[in-house]
């Protein structure tokens, strides 16, 4: 029997909608909308089309929404001290700063600056101490295991009692996730196992799985005989496999693949996400979410 495609395209048309009622509710009761600020530093591809979709999605919801572009020849002290009028602007209420950054700043340090209550990609030590704690603690989860876990959340998986298993251990997705999931609560109290890459069976962990998420970035690693039947299966990778010409548009295009290989998974999996359009769509849509949340928080309203 062929899976259930959990489809981020979908879930984030819904999350976008609720976001933007949520948006006009606040203007009309407060007379403030969020204000999001992308600081982009230097002009990699990846990054820039990453900041648009940031931004335009921002617009999209009603958010006031400033792109901050920088010189990839920026002292670490201008970026400090860029992010340090940001902290104090009272109309921000999200500061994101867009990774990787050239070498010759310390990434560390620049996350650090940003204030932990601005701090919508949830990387500030605050919040990942936040996160640890779990309950009403966390203020911003990180953008893509908060849309993992959403996505599990509306696939109707049941997650109380579940045995998740979690492939990778990234400060981005697999420690966060694998955090998210054990908490005491809707969409968590589950049984994890994180493995990555100094595990000595994979497979034998990953077939025990009722919710199997993976985050490796290698590219067909998750093979179908790894698969429980019935198991809920979350692919967090987008690899770069080739190009090929869009019939669309005549442009070149990647070629991604996920680490799971879907063809033969979604035959033995109960629920899978697709790659592209699965968890891709969602961290863009948390990222909105944790920005409403930030005026909430300072609204006083959550
Ligand atoms: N670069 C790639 N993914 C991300 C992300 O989620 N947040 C930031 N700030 N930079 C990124």
């Amino acid at each position: 029997m062929a899976a259930k495609l959990i489809k981020g395209t979908e879930i984030r048309e819904q999350i976008l909608e609720e976001i933007t009622s949520d948006v006009k509710q606040i203007k009309e009761k407060h007379g403030v909308v969020p204000g999001l600020v992308t600081i982009l530093v230097g002009a990699n591809p990846a990054s820039i089309s990453y900041v648009t979709l940031k931004i335009k999605t921002a617009h999209r919801v009603g958010f006031t929404e400033i792109q901050d572009s920088q010189p990839e020849t920026i002292t670490e002290a201008q970026l400090l001290a860029l992010i340090d009028k940001y902290n104090k602007d009272e109309s921000i209420n999200g500061i994101l700063v867009q990774l990787p950054l050239p070498k010759h700043i310390d990434e560390k340090k620049v996350l650090n600056a940003i204030d932990p209550d601005k701090d919508v990609d949830g990387f500030h030590p605050v919040n990942v101490g936040r996160l640890m704690i779990g309950g009403k603690e966390v203020k911003f989860p990180p953008c893509t295991p908060a849309g993992i876990q959403e996505m599990i959340v509306r696939a109707g998986v049941e997650t109380s009692g579940a045995e998740v298993v979690v492939v990778g251990r990234s400060n981005i997705v697999g420690k966060p996730i694998a955090n998210m999931m054990l908490q005491k609560g809707k969409g968590a109290n589950s049984t994890v196992t994180i493995v990555h890459t100094g595990t000595k069976d994979l497979a034998t962990h990953c077939k025990r799985a009722d919710i199997l998420i993976v985050a490796a970035g290698v590219p067909g690693l998750v093979k179908p005989e790894w698969i429980k039947p019935g198991a809920c299966v979350i692919d967090v990778g987008v690899n770069r496999v080739g190009e090929k010409v869009s019939e669309k548009t005549g442009q070149k295009i990647a070629i991604l693949r996920g680490d799971v290989d879907f063809d033969a998974a979604k035959e033995i999996a109960g629920s899978i996400t697709p790659v592209p359009g699965g968890v891709g769509p969602m961290t863009i849509t948390m990222l909105m979410l944790n920005t409403l949340k930030a005026l909430k928080y300072k609204l006083g309203i959550e």
